[in-house]
């Protein structure tokens, strides 16, 4: 029937506009979520989320609910959440311990960890006879297709067939090498808990917005002059102010005209890196100190390749937005087709001086928590987008920004020199909803 109502869903793509439709039409969000969400990678989780048997995380796939456990024996499972009997979710909470097996709360059918039934009250007497018994595949929690793991960062896929997930992520892994190799023992863990933010507006037009180097000095220009106000008069007195108002200032100072001197590199799959564009290696005492720290594990060579990863933002599409070197993440929740859920989490380096992550805090709370100026300002962009895409003031979104001049390498397209503000990203996400959306099943 859904095709019937969308006959040809590339035509609503073209390689440098696309539909409006595609941001509100509720049949195209369920086909989204059915050909997309529903089945490539999606991030569930970070393992340190679950240290222990028991712990479990309940988490968003597409239009499924899932939860994230792990086993007695260490393993980290993704399981639809939902009891075998009557369907009832069988985590109510969002978080928490299960104990040493999945207790549902209405007629008390327990599970293992892996999902598979632990026992059934009076189940001889109640059961004997009848086809449902312990062979039947559907009286088990069904887990999810496939879950693969990379660098304690879990994802899941519903789907059976497709790449694995390091063929999925390709390029875009150097998210998670980034953020891990800054810890000197290789490893993050996940600060618990997380924010959550719902935007009214479609999913799509969050994570094209991640990497618009077109956007951050206007639509944060009022909030980023107001700290730079601070921070020079911070210096005036004290010669140096804290690393924190740099975060906030730079969007006055790198005005709209060097944000082309950036570049982003854009992969198959819809994912893309924006080049850096902050100094993070202050000469403060913290950072030295860090420095040593991270030279006396990896050595020193490795320790200023591993510093000199000059990466400000990876988009894992569909649903992942990473800064690695501030080690926080924003996971996308599509709702519906006019309401989002991001989730906003930070991490710390493993081994790494307390300071080092203050400033990732800093960095969490001033620029990414539901309570800063930048993200009002964000927000207030995607609603007013949802609104006025939503009205017949027009049929077309544009991405035709120095479209024709970005440079097509192999597998690959990289915005051209002093082109920073390509809209490269967009057209690259575009073409692959495309291809998600048209694929052969
Ligand atoms: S719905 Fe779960 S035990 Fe009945
Ligand atoms: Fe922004």
């Amino acid at each position: 029937m859904l095709h019937e109502r969308i006959p040809d869903l590339a035509k609503f793509v073209e390689p440098d506009r696309v539909r409006k439709e595609v941001y509100t039409d509720p049949h195209i969000f369920e086909l989204e979520m059915e050909r997309i969400h529903e089945r490539v990678w999606i991030y569930c989780g970070h393992e340190s989320q679950v240290p222990k048997p028991g712990d479990y995380y309940t988490v968003q796939i597409g239009r499924q609910p899932m939860v994230m456990v792990r086993g007695a024996d260490g393993a980290v499972r993704v399981l639809y959440n939902r009891c075998p009997h009557r369907g009832a979710m069988v985590c109510g909470d969002r978080f928490g311990n299960t104990g040493e097996f999945f207790r549902c709360s209405y007629h008390s059918w327990t599970f293992h960890h892996d999902g598979s039934l632990r026992n059934i009250p009076m189940m001889e007497s109640g059961y004997a006879g009848t086809r449902w018994g312990r062979d039947n595949p559907d009286c088990h929690i069904k887990p999810a297709a496939r879950v693969e793991r990379y660098r304690g960062f879990v994802f899941a896929s519903l789907a059976q067939g497709g790449p694995t997930l390091k063929e999925f992520l390709g390029e875009s892994r150097i998210a998670f090498d980034d953020m891990c190799d800054r810890a000197p023992e290789g490893e993050v863990e996940v600060v618990p808990n997380c924010f959550r933010v719902i935007q009214n507006s479609n999913w799509k037009i969050f994570l094209e917005n991640q990497l618009d180097a077109l956007h951050p000095s206007v639509t944060h220009q009022s909030t980023g002059r107001a700290a730079r106000d601070v921070e020079l008069a911070i210096e005036k007195k004290t010669g140096k102010a804290p690393l924190s108002y740099h975060m906030l200032s730079a969007f006055a100072t790198v005005t709209i005209d060097k944000w082309d001197a950036f570049q982003t590199l854009n992969y198959p799959n819809g994912h893309c890196i924006l080049t850096g564009y902050m100094g993070l290696r202050p000469k403060d005492p913290d950072t030295l100190e860090y420095e040593r720290t991270m030279e006396k594990a990896y050595g020193k060579q490795r320790m200023e390749e591993i510093l000199g990863v000059n990466i400000h933002h990876v988009l894992i599409y569909p649903g992942l937005s990473v800064q690695s070197p501030l080690q926080q993440l924003r996971a996308v929740r599509p709702l519906g087709v006019d309401r989002t859920l991001t989730e906003i989490w930070h991490f710390r380096l493993k081994g790494a001086p307390e300071p080092i992550y203050r400033r990732a805090l800093a960095y969490y709370n001033l620029v990414n928590s539901p309570s800063t100026m930048i993200n009002a300002d964000d927000l207030e962009n995607f609603w007013k987008c949802h609104q006025g895409l939503s009205s017949d003031g027009g049929d077309w979104v544009s991405f035709h920004r120095h479209y024709g001049r970005d440079i097509e390498k192999a597998g690959m397209v990289e915005t051209a020199p002093g082109m920073g503000t390509s809209e490269a990203p967009m057209r690259n996400q575009m073409k692959a909803w495309s291809r998600f959306m048209t694929a052969e099943r």
